[in-house]
């Protein structure tokens, strides 16, 4: 199969291209490397630099390559930085995705996979988070990626271009080659590593007085290759609609913090900040549904072997990516 994946330079989708090519898939990367990393695209995999502004350009690419199906993993994704500069989150996660849909259509695409969040359902009113919870994001992140689910349904509808999106938790770990590497790294687990690595004094914990018991935010932590395994399942005609991915475990942040102590063997010190906004208290999924539908059965579910792939991934790249 052919497969077009956009952001595939990215801590996410780097690894989901290096499993699709583990399974026979043809890959074409597409990214325009301001969140991504030429060194983490798999190189089986051809590559494209360009953005999803730039339409003639996608068009190209996406003919060019007789792509059967798009993985669409571009996109801004913080949601810290959403609530300072909302904006580009609407315009670069909901308008410049309007051109790949349409360059898919145009394409004849058979399949979309889509990277959604559970960011889109806001503070839930139960945990665990089952996909029929009303969605009511509380950031522009959230908000943004809701707007193209919705997008993507018309587009099924009108156009016929069956689609797949995945909620995901809290994406974590790394594989042999491939790891997380953000040049502003906002993420816990890469942050409190970074401790680990005396490359940063202390971690900050933001919010020590939610209602949590721990007072600290509770979050589904869930494998990045159990994540791409899900993907290549989606790939399959007739798998639609939207799923969450996550373990159904939750780890507050200093049950995290521990966790990385022992596995690092380092101590890592805290300090206790303020809430940062537009962090809802308690995430955690429900994800029977892709169990059922797709048959997936996660392979990391625990959270100590998923600190451990991330430490060891780290430790052999201490400064992530050289570009
Ligand atoms: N946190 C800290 N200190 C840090 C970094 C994070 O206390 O230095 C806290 C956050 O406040 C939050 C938790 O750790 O309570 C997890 O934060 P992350 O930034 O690692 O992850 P988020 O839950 O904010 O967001 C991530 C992805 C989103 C996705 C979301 C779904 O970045 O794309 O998970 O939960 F939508």
């Amino acid at each position: 199969m052919n497969v077009f994946v956009t952001g595939g330079a990215g801590y996410i989708g780097s690894i989901c291209v290096e499993e699709l090519l583990n399974a026979g898939c043809h890959v074409t990367v597409y990214d325009n490397l301001t969140e991504g990393h030429r060194s983490a695209v798999d190189r089986r995999a051809a590559f494209v630099h360009g953005c999803l502004s730039d339409r003639p350009k996608l068009e190209q690419a996406i003919q060019g390559a007789e792509v059967e199906a798009v993985m669409h993993f571009a996109a801004n994704a913080l949601v810290g930085e959403s609530m300072t500069n909302p904006g580009k989150y609407f315009r670069n996660n909901v308008a410049s995705g309007l051109n790949l849909l349409d360059a898919a259509v145009a394409a004849r695409v058979k399949k979309f996979v889509f990277s959604s969040t559970c960011a889109t359902y806001g503070p839930p009113d139960r945990v665990p988070m089952t996909e029929d919870l009303p969605q009511k994001p509380i950031n522009p992140y959230g908000e943004s990626k809701l707007m193209f689910e919705r997008i993507l349904q018309w587009y099924e509808q009108i156009h016929g271009l069956e689609f797949i999106a995945f909620r995901y938790f809290n994406a974590a770990g790394a594989s042999e080659q491939f790891g997380e590497h953000h040049r502003i790294e906002t993420h816990l687990i890469p942050n409190v590593l970074r401790v680990a690595l005396g490359q940063m004094p202390e971690i900050q914990i933001f919010g020590t007085d939610y209602p949590t018991p721990d007072g600290t935010c509770i979050r589904d932590y869930i494998h990045i290759k159990d994540l791409a395994q899900a993907h290549i399942a989606g790939l399959q005609p007739g798998k639609r609609g939207f799923y969450n991915l996550g373990n159904g475990d939750g780890y507050s942040v200093r049950e995290v913090i521990q966790m990385c102590e022992e596995i690092t063997g380092r101590k890592i010190p805290a300090v206790e900040k303020p809430r940062r906004p537009g962090d809802p208290p308690r995430l955690v999924a429900a994800a029977d549904k892709a169990f059922k539908d797709l048959h997936w059965n996660p392979q990391y579910p625990k959270l100590r072997d998923i600190v451990a792939t991330a430490w060891a991934w780290h430790q052999k790249h201490p400064h992530g990516y050289p570009d």
